[in-house]
């Protein structure tokens, strides 16, 4: 009988409990997600959420049909980046299931099992990966052992910027799938045009940039702009210097795969605009479901997975969380 490994995530606002088995079949995760009453993410509240939905979830999990204690061979968790309360949550939670089921324990890179699962669903092979989320934008490539980060962020993540600009129009958390339906809303009626809302384009050689597009788009609503138009906007600037970013990143390294993965690549413009841009240069476009682009315990049991496979277990003394763990801290041994 083929084992499961069970895969706990808990970086930041999800807690989820996903499932893979050790041939690579992905099974739907086990969520739950924190939403702020008001701003943003506070972690000791987000950290409060997980403990207290803990039980729920595995009820959720050990219930499922398919589901029994004794196929899972190995507990995999995220042990960074993320907001040290919550990770802790996760990483007590995995270490007592390893203990209790006298299987494995996997400290896994969050950043990297969003490239794992990616890879997992769509087939490709050695792709640029274009990771778009909420706390992180990166450009990533796989060179001599390690995802390199080619380009990211200098200030904020793409996801945060949409939050906050979502929440200073009085939408809640998470604003990027509103932003998403206001901005279809409006270019629905074809009056596009970005000469009245142009933005700063934040592209600094490889890496980008979000702020002051946040600042200047608040600024255009206050002006009098419809909101409509300042989301398509937003989207259109912000989206365009990912895509900018992420074909330099596949001219420079001569790969021709882009994956696209992490909460914001569930948005249909950025994956049409990538498209795009994959067919003018003749390299093929990637992303995973829906469900693995937003956090998921199914993207980190996948990694788990992976690492099982070549002997990479953690042990109890180094299962400690490491907030600012970077992808490029993490070696990459697997194929
Ligand atoms: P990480 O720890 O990897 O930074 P995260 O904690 O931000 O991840 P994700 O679930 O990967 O979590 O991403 C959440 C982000 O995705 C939020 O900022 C949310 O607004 C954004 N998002 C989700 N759906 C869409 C969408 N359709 N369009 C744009 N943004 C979206
Ligand atoms: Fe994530």
């Amino acid at each position: 009988m083929e084992g499961i490994i069970l895969g706990i995530e808990s970086t930041a606002h999800t807690f989820s409990f996903g499932r893979v088995s050790t041939s690579g079949e992905l099974f739907p995760s086990f969520s739950s997600l924190y939403r702020p009453e008001e701003g943003g993410i506070h972690p000791r509240e987000a950290a409060d959420h997980h403990s207290e939905t803990t039980s729920l979830l595995l009820e959720r999990l050990s219930s499922s049909d398919d589901f029994s204690w004794d196929s899972i061979i190995a507990v995999a968790f995220s042990q960074g980046p993320g907001l040290g309360p919550c990770l802790r949550v996760g990483a007590s939670v995995a270490r007592t299931l390893s203990t209790r089921l006298s299987v494995p324990l996997l400290g896994v890179n969050h950043c990297v099992a969003h490239i794992e699962v990616g890879r997992n669903q769509t087939g490709c092979k050695d792709p640029v990966l274009l990771y778009v989320s909420g706390g992180n934008t990166q450009v990533i490539a796989r060179a001599d052992g390690r995802y390199r980060v080619l380009g990211e962020t200098l200030d904020i993540g793409i996801g945060n910027m949409l939050d906050k600009f979502a929440r200073t129009q009085g939408i809640p958390f998470p604003g990027g799938p509103e932003i998403e339906k206001l901005s279809n809303e409006f270019s629905e009626k074809g009056e596009t045009s970005l000469d009245d809302v142009l933005l700063p384009y934040g592209v600094h050689g490889m890496d980008l940039a979000f702020s002051g597009m946040l600042t200047s788009a608040v600024q255009k609503v206050a002006e009098g702009k419809s909101l409509g138009e300042v989301c398509w906007s937003l989207q259109e600037h912000s989206f365009a210097t990912c895509v900018e970013v992420a074909e330099r990143a596949l001219a420079h390294t001569g790969k021709d795969e882009l994956l696209l993965g992490g909460g914001v690549a569930c948005n249909e413009r950025l994956r049409n605009m990538s498209k795009m841009m994959c067919e003018d240069r003749g390299a093929e476009c990637f992303w995973p479901d829906k469900p693995y682009c937003i956090d998921n315990g199914t993207m980190i049991a996948e990694l788990g997975r992976r690492m099982l496979e070549c002997g990479l277990e953690t042990e109890l003394m180094d299962s400690g969380i490491d907030p600012s763990l970077r992808t490029d801290n993490t070696a990459v041994v697997w194929s």
